[in-house]
């Protein structure tokens, strides 16, 4: 039976250190400030959303959030972006994806001042990543770092294997990986022989978005199996895009759906706002 690694107990110890560090900040008369939009109105964004907020509220730094309708339009979410760019109050800008079709993403991100991308989207803190030279990593594979630094894990000269490539965590959670000396692989949905890939890996790290799509026989004995998916299985029910209840008997380390990756990824948000307000001050 694999360690489970609670990311609710991670993630609760790190967010305690944020919150005297931002006591700190305070006593220099700076609170951080973090902005998010959401546009549109997708339940589980929503979701995401407020528990950011409440993350802030919970450490003491400053936040706002931005619900725009649907129908709201590319210039006047540039706009938005453009007057929290220019707000003092504000270190952190968050613009939750996806975005309706009819906005362009890309504009969209590109827009966000890179000294104030929290989430690291922007294409030059996606560049200094690539680079080793990140001001801010990305919340979710940085979130990941930190699960595997708890347990001891250490990547160097292991096999990790990345199922999914997306921008937000399949690529920079690559990059992570082979900063830390790890042998990584890319999986995805062109990809031949799948099983065989994931089955050579001492690490595992399942973001593809498919419900138990990491079944026990893909998994070899003793691997590190983190969990990225935020499912619905066959009943509704949330599950990730492992078998857990399967693969708990033959990985050496499991994150769970929910409590594993989720709250490390507000947590690494939380920790970059900080990071943005402390850059202004110094
Ligand atoms: N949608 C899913 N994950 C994320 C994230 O980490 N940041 C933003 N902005 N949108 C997301």
């Amino acid at each position: 039976m694999a360690v489970i690694i609670s990311g609710k107990a991670v993630s609760a110890k790190i967010r305690e250190s944020l919150r005297q560090e931002a006591a700190l900040l305070a006593e220099q008369g700076v609170t951080p400030g973090l902005a998010v939009i959401l546009v549109g109105d997708n339940d589980a964004s929503r979701r995401y959303v407020n528990n950011k907020k409440k993350g802030c509220e919970e450490i003491g730094l400053y936040s706002q959030v931005h619900e725009l309708p649907t129908e709201t339009t590319e210039a006047e979410l540039l706009d938005l972006i453009a007057r929290l760019n220019a707000d003092a109050n504000i270190d952190g800008i968050l613009v939750q994806l996806p975005l309706p079709a009819h906005i362009d993403e890309k504009a969209v991100i590109k827009a966000i001042n890179p000294d104030k991308d929290v989430d690291a989207f922007h294409e030059q803190n996606a560049g200094r990543i690539l680079l080793g030279n990140a001001r801010f990593l990305p919340c979710t594979p940085a979130g990941i770092m930190e699960l595997l630094a708890s347990e001891g894990i250490d990547p160097s000269g292991k096999e990790a294997v990345v199922i999914g490539r997306s921008n937000i965590v399949g690529k920079p959670m690559a990059m992570l990986l082979l900063q830390a000396n790890a042998t990584v692989t890319i999986c995805h949905s062109k990809t031949k022989n799948l099983p065989d890939i994931v089955r050579r890996a001492d690490i595992v790290v399942a973001a593809v978005g498919r419900p138990k799509f990491v079944t026990a026989d893909m998994v070899k004995p003793g691997a590190v199996v983190i969990d990225v998916g935020m499912d619905r299985d066959e009943n509704g029910r949330l599950c990730g895009d492992v078998d857990f209840e399967a693969v708990k008997d033959v990985a050496g380390y499991i994150t769970p759906v929910p409590g594993g990756v989720g709250p490390m990824t507000i947590t690494m948000l939380l920790k970059n706002t900080i990071t943005a307000a402390r850059a202004w001050i110094s």
